[in-house]
């Protein structure tokens, strides 16, 4: 079995909580480098002895020991290393959002075709036990066609790393709407088949930047600048039609005035309706059996929040063990519709894609 050996680009919340325990159950990854421009950040007794540090990404790419390179840095960063790596000749899995503008993500489509490598943005929703049987189950028929459906992630008051890199848009390309969207949006789209958006209305709202209260654990990621930035929108609500006559209603907020946080994803089904709660105990199938209404509860327990899984799908790929379920085009796909949302707010009426 051969070991991919992995360079590290960011070593902050979603490295150290995520990235870096899913890896050091892997038998056939091996850490051999780490990059952050804050020094301190690489100094962690969790980090694997002997690894080599880097301050600056570029001399990460340049050291011939790193086959892959996983980007858990900034999101305007993913494309800019992305593509860096590609030209190297290294495999490249990135954190969400795959890049903040489609300028950026043509780029990254453009390298990856060029150097043949595996290039793979995270979607640690479909990598989910629960996402797995809902996944067979669609693709079983016994939803039906799905037509429509409702998701959204929307927190009261947790609005993370305020006045950092995830609240200034030329680092972050936007606020919920790019965070939490992409999680929803794509699992969303991905359970309905990839059908191609053709349509995006949406609006776009900032009235929390002077809100410091937070009653999220989810606002944990980033870190807070007292004298920040804060361009981005704190609440994005739209509407995305599909070529095949389908739709999807989206709402994701940071903040807003509502009774609690919640993540949701709703399909319709001429057969059944699909449920996804990341509560385990609130998925459902909503059908009729027999000439009756059932309910399916389905009993799943999750290892992870399908980080892991996605990161093992990733060496996977590498080692040509399994087929991507996850293609750049499907980046692309998605990275239109995020910027057609924020062009529709803007001009205040209907994109066409
Ligand atoms: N999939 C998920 O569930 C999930 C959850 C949280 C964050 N994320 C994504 O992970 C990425 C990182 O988020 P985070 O919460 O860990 O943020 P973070 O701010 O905690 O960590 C980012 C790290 O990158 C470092 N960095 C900044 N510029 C750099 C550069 N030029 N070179 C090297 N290092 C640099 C920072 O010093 C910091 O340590 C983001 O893209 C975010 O969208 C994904």
């Amino acid at each position: 079995m051969k070991i991919v050996k992995i360079g590290i680009v960011g070593c902050g919340g979603i490295f150290k909580y995520a990235h870096l325990p899913a890896y050091k159950q892997m038998k056939n990854v091996k850490i051999v480098a780490i990059c952050d421009i804050v020094e301190e950040k690489m100094d962690d007794s969790d980090f694997p002895v002997g690894v080599k540090k880097y301050k600056d990404w570029k001399d990460l790419l340049n050291d011939p020991e790193v086959d892959a390179v996983d980007i858990c840095a900034p999101n305007y960063l993913h494309s800019i290393v992305g593509v860096e790596a590609l030209k190297k000749g290294i495999h490249v899995f990135t954190e969400k959002p795959d890049a903040i503008s489609v300028a950026e993500m043509q780029r990254l489509m453009d390298a990856e075709k060029e150097s043949r490598k595996v290039y793979m943005a995270m979607r640690n929703n479909r990598h989910l036990n629960i996402s797995k049987f809902y996944k067979k189950y669609i693709e079983e028929g016994k939803a039906g066609e799905l037509y429509c459906g409702r998701c959204g992630i929307i927190r009261r008051r947790g609005i993370p790393g305020k006045g950092g890199w995830f609240t200034t848009k030329a680092q972050s390309g936007g606020g919920p709407l790019v965070d939490l969207g992409v999680h929803m949006i794509d699992l969303a789209i991905y359970f309905m088949g990839n059908p191609k958006a053709v349509a995006v209305s949406g609006c776009t709202y900032n009235k929390f930047a002077n809100s410091d209260l937070s009653d999220s654990v989810n606002s944990k990621f980033g870190e807070k600048k007292d004298d920040g930035v804060f361009d981005v929108e704190d609440l994005a609500m739209g509407f995305i039609r599909f070529e095949n006559g389908a739709c999807l209603q989206i709402e994701f907020s940071w903040a807003s005035n509502i009774e609690k946080e919640t993540a949701f994803l709703e399909l319709r089904g001429e057969k059944s309706g699909i449920k996804f709660s990341y509560t385990p105990e609130e998925n459902r199938i909503y059908t009729e059996e027999c000439g009756q209404l059932v309910n399916i509860e389905p009993k799943i327990v999750e290892p992870d929040g399908g980080h892991g899984q996605n990161l093992v799908h990733f060496i996977d790929v590498i080692q040509g063990n399994a087929k991507p379920d996850f293609t750049s085009e499907q980046g692309m796909n998605q990275i239109k519709i995020l910027q057609a949302i924020y062009e529709s707010a803007k001009l205040g009426k209907e994109i066409i894609l």
